[in-house]
């Protein structure tokens, strides 16, 4: 079977009916980003799906425009996830969604990008049309609720909002929380039952009374903005670059499906014209995340060093060196995090493995500066680490490693969808 075939068939097991799941038995629900770049695979195989996969995760919005990070649709059928439906109880917030039980934080904004690939495609207008207005509502939501008064910024309230749920980035921020406040929460994980090796792949337990700590206040506060004191404010620049490439989608869909865009236009230049004076160290030559809580830039060697280049950012003179030194002689690119950084764990989640959905996003990004050398050599990558490892979550970033480097959930759909992207993207 070719690569592609596989592909599909991936995204073909994990459909069940209005959505894909991201892996079966590990996320057994919809995930909001994951969503996103699933719709971006099934525009190769059955472009239906990707109006209904849309169509299905904005269902769920919440009043306020807030699209939740997972919804859990029949959560009572899957066992296999914890925190789920009950633990959340997104219902104590009067803006939650009332049919569709969900999480009370969200997920990158990817829905821009994908809603304008969609519209490229030649998918039905009124109902591409219709998706803009929700995801603009969405975007209207973010400046409401997460936007940083002096910059126009948006920082995320929860490491799980970010996406990048165990990155080291959070753990300074974690580290100043006293155990103390988090020593009578009690739980039962699920995720470390579903994929091998957990102890080396899953986050600790310790991590997650952290993040159910963090749950908990949010929980307390009807998941409306945090009140003065909450102690997990950060920007971070890989979901501020996502909402600026997705907000200059949504206004040029905008424009073409005459759809009226100023607070967004508004938005977008803010963070433009911030980004740098609060997330770029013009010595390091490298963005940082910057913690609102302790007035400070969070000085990681992680993949948010380079990512805003996906927003074409820095100068194009510079993305050539900063992707040299983001870089090591026996890494596949891109390691979430690099190995000389203190916190780096091969196998571990968002640690230091390659992701393929952000190697998909930077290679957007290089076709955006117009440096297509750039972006064939990151597809090329790419596609021989799946090739090599199978369609798994997230990959060792060490090239040594020649076989079982693939971890976490098997046969993924992200991981499927974005593959199929790459290899129909006749521009590299
Ligand atoms: C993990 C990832 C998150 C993703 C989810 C479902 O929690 O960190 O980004 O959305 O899995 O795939």
């Amino acid at each position: 079977m070719t690569l592609f075939k596989q592909c599909c068939q991936v995204l073909d097991d994990n459909w069940l009916g209005t959505f894909s799941v991201p892996s079966r038995g590990l996320y057994p629900f919809l995930w909001n980003w994951d969503s996103g770049f699933h719709a971006l695979g099934w525009l190769h195989h059955r472009p239906e799906r990707a109006l209904i996969e849309m169509e299905t995760l904005f269902s769920a919005q919440w009043k306020n425009g807030m699209l939740p990070h997972i919804l859990f649709f029949d959560y009572e059928k899957y066992d296999t996830y914890f925190p789920s439906a009950d633990y959340w109880q997104s219902s104590v917030s009067s803006q939650a969604n009332q049919t569709v039980p969900s999480s009370g934080i969200t997920q990158p904004p990817i829905h821009g990008i994908v809603l304008e690939k969609m519209y490229q495609s030649g998918l039905d207008r009124s109902r591409i049309k219709t998706l803009t207005k929700k995801a603009i509502g969405y975007h209207e939501y973010l400046q409401a609720e997460r936007s940083h008064a002096e910059s126009g910024l948006l920082f995320v309230v929860h490491n799980w909002e970010s996406g990048l749920d165990n990155s080291v980035i959070w753990d300074e921020t974690f580290a100043r929380i006293s155990p103390t406040e988090y020593s009578n929460i009690t739980f039962q994980r699920k995720d470390v039952h579903q994929v091998q090796n957990s102890t080396e792949t899953r986050p600790t337990d310790q991590d997650y009374k952290r993040y159910l700590y963090l749950l908990k206040l949010l929980q307390q506060n009807q998941f409306g903005r945090p009140k003065t004191g909450y102690p997990f404010l950060i920007l971070e620049p890989v979901f501020n670059s996502i909402y600026l490439i997705s907000g200059r989608s949504l206004i040029r869909l905008g424009t073409a499906l005459g759809i009226e865009t100023d607070s967004i236009k508004a938005q977008v230049s803010k963070i433009e014209s911030s980004f740098d004076q609060w997330l770029w160290d013009d010595n390091a030559q490298f963005y940082y995340p910057y913690d609102l809580h302790a007035s400070r830039q969070i000085r990681k060697a992680y993949f948010g060093n380079i990512f805003p280049i996906a927003a074409q950012l820095p100068d194009k003179e510079l993305v050539g060196k900063m992707i040299e030194r983001y870089s090591g002689p026996d890494l596949t690119p891109i390691p979430s995090v690099l190995p000389s950084e203190k916190g780096f764990e091969e196998k571990k989640y968002w640690r230091g493995p390659v992701w393929i959905n952000i190697n998909w996003m930077m290679i957007q990004g290089f076709l955006d500066y117009d440096m297509p050398d750039k972006a064939s050599w990151l597809k090329e990558e790419s596609i021989n680490l799946v090739k090599k490892m199978g369609l798994y979550e997230y990959f060792t970033p060490y090239r040594s490693i020649s076989s079982g480097g693939g971890y976490g959930g098997k046969d993924f759909s992200w991981t499927s969808a974005l593959i199929m992207d790459l290899i129909k993207d006749n521009r590299i």
